[in-house]
């Protein structure tokens, strides 16, 4: 057994078992049941975290309807800020009562992808699905049943276990209802621009897509000091936002009959020097790259692409000395990067408050989905 001496007189005991609300999908297509469920204590190299606020992301919805392969019955929820609660044997870059936020992009520091500088995706992320921790299993279960992890993070629950790769100690005086954000939805925007592409001042940018992810990437050309930033949407009602948080300009692909990367062209008398896409879609990504400039212009596809698609596409787009790039989680490095994310929030130099626009009670996780899929939320916040 292992104690933690927190503060004189308190005691935590790691080999409890805690029982507490988890929001447990148990198929397909199913809403969330809250329910109780049992989180075993951490293992070597675990931490249990109780959490305080969690985003909702469309990469739940994404678990929920199937487009991504997940185990069921699971936990989802990705996107979080909580307090440890207690830790493993072994475990040494947090402790009982720090403030952390769960990483579902781990950094484990020691494969090829945390070793080299320019690299972000951990060999331990959990990419195909399989819903458990490193020994292979899970430390949920609800009645009776074991209940799938997902992304190594599960925070649709008041508790929840992961390894220490997968959380970072953030600072003790950040908002846990909008520093949760900087666990995906902000960080993958903002870092598409400032850290993936590089993003140089006085530049011109075009994002395809205006939802959370690409209001934080125009956030990102915005702190790098781009003069010109062009938002680009079907939707019109996403305009407002997008210029409130940076975009200069906004198009609609609708208002055109010729091909958007000769309207982006003649708007900016050819100087787009980079592009986003931020939609998910094939089409989108080859009218990114093509809206680049053709000889030193750089696109980054960060909407998530559709499963087992192809894309065909004119090599004289490469060929003229555009870069085609993609980045998982901004191309951040999770556990260095997230507590430095959190501190330049602290210190101002961007706002979360424009990506908030509902807040909710973990009881009501199902009327957040359904914000999210009428297209009426950007990113609705749980309270815990
Ligand atoms: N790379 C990563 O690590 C990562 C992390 C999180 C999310 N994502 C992905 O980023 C993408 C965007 O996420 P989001 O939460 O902002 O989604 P969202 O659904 O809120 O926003 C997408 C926007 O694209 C617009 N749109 C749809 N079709 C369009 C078209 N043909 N042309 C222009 N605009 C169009 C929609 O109107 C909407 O405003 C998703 O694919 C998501 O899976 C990637
Ligand atoms: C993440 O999950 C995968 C499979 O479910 C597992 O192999 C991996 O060890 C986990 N990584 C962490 C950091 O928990
Ligand atoms: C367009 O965006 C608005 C505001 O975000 C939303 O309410 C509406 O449902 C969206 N329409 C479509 C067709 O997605
Ligand atoms: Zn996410
Ligand atoms: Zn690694």
């Amino acid at each position: 057994m292992i104690f933690l001496f927190v503060s004189p007189g308190v005691i935590i005991s790691s080999d409890i078992v805690i029982k507490c609300k988890a929001a447990v999908l148990w198929g397909l297509k199913q809403p969330f049941s809250i329910e109780e469920v049992e989180v075993a204590p951490p293992k070597a190299c675990e931490v249990r975290i109780k959490i305080l606020a969690t985003g909702i992301c469309r990469t739940d919805e994404h678990a929920i309807s199937g487009a991504m392969t997940t185990k069921f019955p699971v936990i989802v929820g990705h996107e979080a800020t909580g307090v440890v609660e207690s830790i493993g044997e072994g475990v040494t870059s947090v402790k009982p009562g720090d403030k952390v936020i769960p990483l579902f992009l781990p950094q484990c520091g020691k494969c090829s992808s945390c070793i080299n500088p320019n690299g972000n995706l951990c060999v331990k992320a959990d990419v195909t699905g399989k819903g458990v921790l490193s020994d292979g299993t899970t430390r949920f279960t609800c009645k009776g049943k074991p209940v799938y992890h997902f992304m190594n993070t599960s925070t649709f629950s008041e508790y929840t276990v992961v390894d220490e790769s997968s959380v970072t100690k953030i600072d003790a005086n950040a908002p846990p209802e909008k520093v949760c954000l900087i666990g995906c939805g902000f960080s993958t925007g903002y870092g598409a621009a400032m850290k993936t592409a590089k993003v140089t001042p006085g530049s011109t940018c075009a994002v395809f897509g205006l939802g959370g992810v690409g209001l934080s990437v125009i956030m990102g050309c915005k702190s790098a000091g781009a003069s010109r930033i062009i938002g680009i949407d079907l939707n019109k009602s996403k305009f407002e936002k997008a210029k409130a948080v940076g975009a200069t300009e906004c198009i609609s692909p609708k208002d055109y009959t010729k091909p958007i990367s000769e309207v982006l062209s003649e708007m900016t008398d050819n100087s787009v020097g980079y592009t986003f896409e931020v939609v998910g879609r094939l089409e989108t990504m080859i009218d990114a790259l093509a809206s680049c400039h053709l000889s030193y212009g750089t696109s980054v596809v960060v909407g998530a692409p559709p499963s087992s698609k192809m894309l065909t596409y004119d090599p004289m787009l490469l060929f003229t000395g555009r870069t085609w790039k993609g980045c998982v989680f901004g191309g951040w490095k999770s556990k260095d990067d997230v507590p430095k994310l959190v501190s330049d929030f602290l210190a101002k130099k961007f706002d979360l408050d424009q990506l908030i626009t509902h807040v909710l009670h973990f009881k009501d996780i199902n009327e957040g989905f359904e914000l999210l899929s009428q297209g009426k939320s950007i990113r609705s916040v749980i309270l815990m």
